[in-house]
């Protein structure tokens, strides 16, 4: 009998793979970090091949380590980072170009004339913004920069694909090209409403329509893994961006439910259930997951560096060794502290969506040191944590408790201040992985392991609760400043870069 379900986790700076049994519980898993590099100003890019090798490295130590067979392995259920954009040959599954991960910024000034004109109407068929976040203009840059790559594009050669269809690919050995709603929902090419590419979308950014995946309900059947890999055909039966897998995976399953995510950025997101809620307040509309062909949405505020700022202090700064002494060195720091770190190192996201503004620390003294520094950049993502908030406030979401996950959230000092900075209660779940954790539900849903979506609000368990300590005043004087300081950087003409 095949008794488990495994779980990639396909992130922008790790690959996870975690090991479930029949109720859902954790019993292994294996990670393996990656590299990405920064060739120019504002260009993020990754090795295809290297996330690729992580996954089957992932995939097989845990079989191994474990001493399972594939063939009990019920399925596999893959959720991953999002809108990174690919590029590869149909024939040969050999990538062009380096995958252009989400964080690039490389097509600024394409988005920017974008904006004038099309902005609306971008909005109102895909509920994103003119941003070069998402993967349209990475894919328009790919098919104008790279050699032939237009024509071979048009005559169907090629393939474009989001992480989730890279790994579908080269898991079925190049037999399925396809992704599922919440993925494509995030390439600016989707009609969420309509839930299909759209015409006048592909001819504003010239893509050729022969690029393009088959968008699958987010559980169903996407293939076997080619026997050969892990000698047995493992069915792929769930597949979900990363955010939504972890909106799910906090049990987030009726609407107003809402849920925050730190990982490398961070993407608070709101359940709105079948209702495609429109931002006026510069938050995202995307699909949650489709299922049986209906579609559950949510509404997402992203912001860019979360994760990714500690790992600033830790390589570039040099100030700490390892993420966890943040913690203590953020310890006395009090809130009248004048550092304020605004970490724009890749532009800023909601609900600014600036992509050329750069990062800036204010109100240094010659008491500044690396304790300040610390407090500064953890409170850096409490306070976009509470623009994000603010935001769905003006949009009309009630916001009662804030479940959140990621790596970020083991550090106590840190859900302390996003609580008193945010003024919400804040609960840190049992479930480590939230991110695997939803992806291998759906694939338990679809195997009829569970017979509705709700049989996960029993899994959820709270592990610890974090209640405002700041008093209402001292909140809003330390949100001025933080505010002030925004203003003062957007203020300022953006720097050729
Ligand atoms: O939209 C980008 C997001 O999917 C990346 O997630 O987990 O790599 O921070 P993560």
């Amino acid at each position: 009998m095949s008794d488990y379900i495994i779980a990639i986790d396909q992130g922008t700076t790790s690959s996870r793979a975690v090991l479930y049994d029949r109720q859902l519980s954790p019993q292994a898993s294996c990670n393996e970090e990656l590299p990405l590099s920064y060739p120019q100003t504002g260009w993020v890019e990754q090795d295809p091949e290297v996330i690729w090798q992580s996954v089957l490295n992932c995939i097989r130590q845990l079989l191994q380590q474990n001493g399972i067979q594939a063939k009990q392995v019920a399925a596999l259920a893959l959720t991953n980072q999002r809108e990174t954009t690919l590029l590869w040959d149909k024939k040969t599954g050999k990538t062009l170009y380096p995958a252009i991960v989400w964080q690039d910024r490389r097509t600024a000034d394409l988005c920017q004339e974008l904006k004038q004109k099309h902005e609306d109407s971008i909005r109102a068929k895909t509920g994103l913004l003119a941003d070069p976040y998402f993967s349209a203009t990475k894919l328009q840059w790919l098919l104008e920069h790279l050699p032939d790559a237009r024509n071979r594009a048009e005559s169907g050669e090629l393939c474009f694909g989001t992480i989730d269809s890279f790994l579908l690919w080269r898991l079925t050995d190049g037999k399925v090209h396809a992704t599922e709603a919440s993925n494509a929902s995030r390439t600016l090419l989707f009609n969420i409403h309509q839930q299909q590419w759209d015409q006048e979308l592909l001819q504003l950014f010239a893509i050729p329509a022969a690029v393009l995946p088959q968008v699958h309900d987010s559980a169903g059947d996407f293939g076997c893994c080619n026997t050969e890999l892990f000698n047995h055909p493992i069915p792929i039966v769930s597949l979900l961006g990363d955010q939504q897998a972890a909106l799910l995976g906090q049990a987030c399953v009726e609407p107003g439910m809402l849920k925050s995510t730190y990982g490398t950025g961070c993407f608070a997101m709101v359940n709105t259930g079948a209702k495609a809620l429109h931002s006026k307040h510069q938050l995202l509309t995307t699909v949650a997951w489709r299922l049986k062909g209906e579609c559950s949405y949510a509404l997402e505020g992203s912001i860019f560096m979360a994760g990714a700022t500690v790992q600033w202090l830790r390589d570039k700064l040099g100030i700490i060794q390892q993420a966890s002494e943040t913690e203590t060195l953020a310890n006395g720091v009090d809130y009248q502290q004048s550092e304020l770190l605004i970490p724009a190192f890749t532009g800023l996201g909601a609900p600014y969506w600036q992509p050329k503004v750069q990062a800036a620390l204010f109100g240094l003294s010659r008491n500044s040191g690396r304790e300040e520094i610390c407090a500064a950049a953890l409170r850096s993502v409490a306070y976009q944590t509470q623009d994000l908030l603010l935001a769905m406030e003006k949009d009309g979401i009630t916001i009662a408790d804030i479940r959140v996950d990621g790596g970020m959230t083991v550090n106590r000092w840190f859900l302390q201040a996003l609580a008193d900075l945010t003024q919400h209660s804040i609960s840190q779940s049992k479930i480590s992985d939230a991110t695997a954790f939803g992806t291998a539900f759906l694939a338990a849903w679809q195997l009829g392991w569970f017979s509705t979506l709700d049989a996960i609000q029993p899994l959820w368990q709270s592990a610890a609760q974090f209640t405002p300590q700041l008093n209402p005043e001292q909140q809003s004087i330390c949100y001025q400043n933080w505010s002030s300081a925004i203003d003062r950087l957007l203020a300022e003409p953006p720097r050729d870069q």
